[in-house]
């Protein structure tokens, strides 16, 4: 197949272009380069021994859009990773975060009606599940309430307008990937999270601890009712992601369908500190804080649905995507791009 991927030099985008190509898949890529750096194209191609056409442009360009699909033949699938995704961000400028997330959405919808794409993946995230507490989530699970921010309420939007376009559109299939909590890197230790700007995410907060660029790791939250009172999440490895995503893009939806992907293991904050000392045999010192605003106390996926629908269950433990993340940070993510 020929996958369209919006995005895809971005953290999960580029893992996943070398996926597909693995799986015999040809891939396309349109970024703007606002949170990635053109190089990745280069490890993306040195990785998969292929070439992949690339359009650096906003997906809201739509003239560029639909001349890169004219010029580079058939796509039968789109993958929309393309959006901004930094949480406090979007409270700091809604509108930003409205304008990109949703006007990339509709106009790549147009484009792939110009252009007769029926398949659709979309990039969700688990914060539509918003304050529910009915966890482990299934798909089944309410969503829409108490999302804490913009930025997760664009991903409630956004699945509410694929689900319109569906039942107005019987010939688009669209399947949202609700992703839980995204670590880890690719084993060679060439690609990995390389946002621009200050990360706000744990992973990579605590990788700056190890490597010394942090003095220590805030834990927000000590007095949840969990095993060890931080909060628990869900740690999905971006390999086990990549892979969803080339079996999301072969498979038919029947219209809309909303599929989680994440491991089903709950962690804490203090197992993930412990877990990326084992790996990495560097102290990371932490120190215990009040709760983080918006933060839920638990927060993991189920994942029966992905089994039975796409045959697809994580692979990979916390302990390898901190092996992976630290090969990453040691080879890569901190030397300056060519
Ligand atoms: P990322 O920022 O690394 O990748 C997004 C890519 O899209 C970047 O390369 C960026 O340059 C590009 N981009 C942004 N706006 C664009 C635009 N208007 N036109 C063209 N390109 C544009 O993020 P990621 O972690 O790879 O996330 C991919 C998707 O998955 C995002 O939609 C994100 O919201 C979603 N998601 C991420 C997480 C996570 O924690 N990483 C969790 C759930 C959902
Ligand atoms: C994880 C845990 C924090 C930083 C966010 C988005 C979500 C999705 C994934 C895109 C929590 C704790 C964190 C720190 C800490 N993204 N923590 N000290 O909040 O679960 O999800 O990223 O869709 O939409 O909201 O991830 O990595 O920020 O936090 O103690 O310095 O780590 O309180 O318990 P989160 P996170």
């Amino acid at each position: 197949m020929r996958v369209l991927l919006t995005g895809g030099l971005g953290y999960i985008g580029s893992h996943t272009a070398i996926a597909l190509s693995a799986a015999g898949h040809h891939v396309l890529i349109v970024d703007d380069l606002s949170n990635s750096h053109r190089e990745v194209i280069d490890r993306i191609e040195a990785l998969s021994g292929c070439t992949m056409p690339l359009l650096v442009a906003d997906v809201r360009d739509e003239v560029a859009l639909l001349g890169f699909l004219h010029d580079h033949g058939e796509v039968d699938v789109a993958i929309h990773f393309a959006g901004l995704k930094a949480v406090a961000e979007s409270v700091a400028n809604p509108e930003r975060y409205y304008d990109v997330n949703i006007g990339t959405t509709l106009a790549l919808l147009r484009a792939m009606e110009a252009h007769g794409i029926a398949d659709l993946v979309f990039s969700s995230s688990a914060t539509v599940y918003g304050s529910s507490k009915s966890v482990p989530h299934t798909e089944a699970s309410s969503v829409g309430t108490g999302i804490a921010n913009p930025y997760g309420k664009t991903k409630h939007m956004i699945e509410e307008i694929l689900r319109d376009a569906c039942a107005a559109n019987p010939d688009l299939r669209t399947t949202a990937l609700r992703y839980f909590n995204p670590v880890g890197a690719h084993p060679s230790g060439m690609i990995g999270e390389n946002p621009r700007g200050f990360p706000n995410n744990l992973m990579p907060i605590v990788a700056g601890v190890a490597t010394g660029e942090r003095d220590e790791v805030t834990v927000f939250g000590h007095d949840y009712s969990t095993p060890d009172g931080s909060g628990v999440r869900d740690y999905i490895h971006v390999q086990d992601l990549a892979r969803g995503h080339v079996l999301a893009a072969e498979y038919k939806s029947k219209g809309f369908e909303a599929i989680n992907l994440g491991s089903g293991v709950p962690s804490s904050v203090l197992d993930l500190i412990r877990a990326y000392q084992e790996v990495s045999g560097r102290n990371i010192p932490y120190s215990l804080a009040s709760r983080r605003p918006g933060d839920v106390a638990v927060s993991y996926a189920d994942v029966v649905k992905a089994e039975r629908v796409l045959g697809w269950k994580a692979e990979h433990t916390l302990l390898e995507a901190c092996r992976d993340d630290w090969a990453w940070q040691q080879a890569t993510a901190r030397k300056p791009l060519p």
